[in-house]
Formats: C-alpha cells, sequence, structure tokens
C-alpha cells in the first residue's frame, strides 16, 4: 500500500538516483529482529538453513549497506555485491533505465562498487543472524582474472554465510568468457584450492544466454569444481519485444520480459543435473505463481531484483506467504519435497 502511493515519486527520479535514494531510507530504518516464517517454508541448500526460499539477487545492495535491512523486510536471505577486489566506478551515467511497460530494467553499470576491503569491514560489524551471501567479481581492468575471483574468495569467507562465483555479468567486457570449457575448469580449479576447511559453501551465476550443450558442459565442471549450487541466472543480451523507448539500451535486461528465458535455462539445468546440483532461480520472479513455477521445475530457492522497483520491498513476504498457502492447498509438507516435483 505504501509502496503504491510512493512509487510514483520514487519513479519520478533518475533510475539510479531513485535507487541511491531506497538504499539512504533503508540504512535509516530501525533495527529490527529478522521476522518468522510458515515452518513449511524452512530449507536446507549447501548445508545452510534457509527461513525462506525467496531471497533477494545480487546488485541491490553492492556494497553490503542494508542487508539486515532487507531481511527484516521478509527476505529468507540476501546476497550482497558483486565486488570486486579493488573499488571500482563503473560505467558512465546513464547506466539503469526502468523500462516501466515491460516491467523491466536494463543495466550497464559495470559493477560499481567500493571494493571487498569496504564490504569486508562493514559486514564485519553487523551481527551475524540470518543467510547473507556476497557475490564476488574481477575488476573491468584487471590482468588476471582467476586471481580475483581467488582474492575474492579470501577476503569474503569471514563475513557470508554463501559466495557467488559470477562470471554472468555482460556488462564487464570478457567476463561471460569464463563460462567457456577450459576457462571454466581452470577458474573452478583455481577457487577449489583456494577454498579453506569449514569455509563458506560456495555459488556459481549463470547466465541465461547460452546454447545448447553447455548446460551439460557447466554442471560437469560446477560438480568437479565442488560448486554447491548454481544460479540460473544473470540478466540477458537478448532483446524479446519491448515497447519501452529504453528497449535499445545497451546492457543486461531483467524484469518479465527474461521470465521466459530464465525458466527454459533452469529447465535445461535440471535437465543436466538430473537434481545433483541445488539450482537457484532468478530472472522475472515477480509472484508466487512465479517462484512456485521455479520450485516445480527444480529450483531450491529463488531470488529477485527487478520486480521490487515496480512492486515494493514488501513482495519478498508476499511471495513467502503466498507458497506457504500453496503448499497447505496442496498438501505438500516442505519447500523440499516440491522441488523438481512440476
Ligand atoms: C540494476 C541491476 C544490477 C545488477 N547487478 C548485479 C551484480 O552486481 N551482480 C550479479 O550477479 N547480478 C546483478 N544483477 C542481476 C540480478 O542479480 C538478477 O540475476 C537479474 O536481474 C534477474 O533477476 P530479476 O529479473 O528478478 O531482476 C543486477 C540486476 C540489476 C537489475
Amino acid at each position: 500500500m505504501i509502496y503504491k502511493l510512493l512509487r510514483p515519486l520514487i519513479h519520478a527520479l533518475d533510475a539510479e538516483q531513485a535507487h541511491r535514494a531506497t538504499i539512504r531510507a533503508l540504512g535509516l530504518l530501525p533495527r529490527r529482529g529478522l521476522p518468522a516464517f510458515p515452518a513449511s517454508l524452512a530449507s536446507e541448500v549447501a548445508g545452510l538453513r534457509f527461513p525462506s526460499p525467496v531471497g533477494l539477487a545480487a546488485g541491490f545492495d553492492k556494497d553490503g549497506e542494508v542487508p539486515d535491512a532487507m531481511l527484516s523486510l521478509g527476505f529468507g536471505f540476501v546476497e550482497v555485491g558483486t565486488v570486486t577486489p579493488r573499488p571500482q566506478q563503473g560505467n558512465p551515467r546513464p547506466r539503469l533505465f526502468r523500462l516501466a511497460e515491460d516491467e523491466a530494467v536494463i543495466n550497464r553499470m559495470g559493477f560499481n562498487n567500493r571494493g571487498q576491503a569496504n564490504a569486508l569491514a562493514r559486514l564485519g560489524r553487523r551481527p551475524r543472524r540470518g543467510v547473507v551471501g556476497a557475490n564476488i567479481g574481477a575488476n573491468k581492468d584487471s590482468a588476471d582474472r582467476i586471481a580475483d575471483y581467488v582474492a575474492g574468495i579470501g577476503a569474503m569467507a569471514a563475513v557470508a554465510d554463501y559466495l557467488t562465483v559470477n562470471i554472468s555479468s555482460p556488462n564487464t567486457p570478457g567476463l561471460r568468457n569464463l563460462q567457456a570449457g577450459g576457462e571454466l575448469v581452470e577458474l573452478l580449479g583455481a577457487i577449489a584450492e583456494a577454498r579453506r576447511p569449514g569455509g563458506p559453501p560456495v555459488f556459481l551465476k549463470v547466465a541465461p544466454d547460452l546454447e545448447s550443450g553447455d548446460h551439460d558442459r557447466i554442471v560437469r565442471a560446477a560438480i568437479d569444481g565442488r560448486i554447491d549450487a548454481l544460479i540460473v541466472a544473470n540478466t540477458t543480451v537478448s532483446r524479446p519485444p519491448l515497447k519501452s523507448r529504453f528497449a535499445g539500451e545497451a546492457g543486461g535486461l531483467s524484469g518479465a520480459p527474461l521470465k521466459p528465458l530464465a525458466l527454459d535455462a533452469l529447465r535445461a539445468f535440471r535437465s543436466a543435473s538430473g537434481g545433483s546440483l541445488p539450482l537457484i532461480a532468478a530472472g522475472g520472479i515477480a509472484s508466487a505463481d512465479d517462484a512456485w513455477d521455479r520450485i516445480l521445475a527444480g529450483a531450491s530457492l529463488v531470488q529477485l531484483y527487478s520486480a521490487l522497483v515496480y512492486h515494493g520491498p514488501g513482495l519478498a513476504r508476499r511471495i513467502a506467504d503466498g507458497l506457504a498457502a500453496k503448499l497447505t492447498e496442496r498438501g505438500t509438507a516442505s519447500i523440499a519435497e516440491a522441488v523438481g516435483s512440476g
């Protein structure tokens, strides 16, 4: 309700200013405890206990400024980042566009962030509660990108409940090449070596724009490289039909038009993995029905970002409650029981 009233004001601002104002406002919220969720929503994935399967996707809170506010608003887990070893400015503005007619977003932010030392210090000051993951990337001007991921694993392990290796952003030139055969095996080998016993699980985040055959290869490399879960997917560089005047902007597209592509990619990864690797779905999730479809297609958890721009931060709680109602209606005891049952 409140968001419906505020939305025209927020949307009157340039998209990036609106985002900055939102983070500032969230930072001012009084500290609250973690909300309770129906017991049926709790699940264990990669050894972590998630109280609700509905998480905040990376890119909203790049520097880890407001994870606790987002948990208290009803997210079952929050992924901060992408953080790179050194701070960087990202691409020139404008670089973030609301495609309101399409309930979509195009961004070419380019990993603007204050760097891992900054995020490490900030996250180190918060009480450890709730599930907060850190998404790591490589600096644009890095001479050795694999070394950047190794540095990220070392730097962020102490303050994150899980780490996500993001090799699927379209806004750092060449980054997605790390998804290719030899490079991926080399990267995951280096990451496996960098992990310390007792350290957090490591997830791998992939693009939705893959060719047939890529899914099998990525699953094999992930399992061999001891990856604990795949996040499917990042934004797309493809352009399904769009109405907005911003349709031609360069960057990654997210939100409603990404939904069918992300669901197809999830199904391809489920079929490639046969359920042997936990999957986390992202891309165009805006309702309990959307989240449920991903769970039936094999996702153990879901994440969202773009739908918040159109439906406000209360959405995570509404989706969680909708999922709990679906479980009750169907006589299914838990989310885990529903995963992949479609
Ligand atoms: C403005 C913006 C910035 C993003 N930044 C990141 C990022 O830094 N790292 C990352 O892994 N994904 C990033 N993403 C991708 C999201 O985490 C998510 O995978 C994608 O947007 C699809 O989900 P959605 O349709 O619910 O937004 C970003 C998305 C948006 C819209």
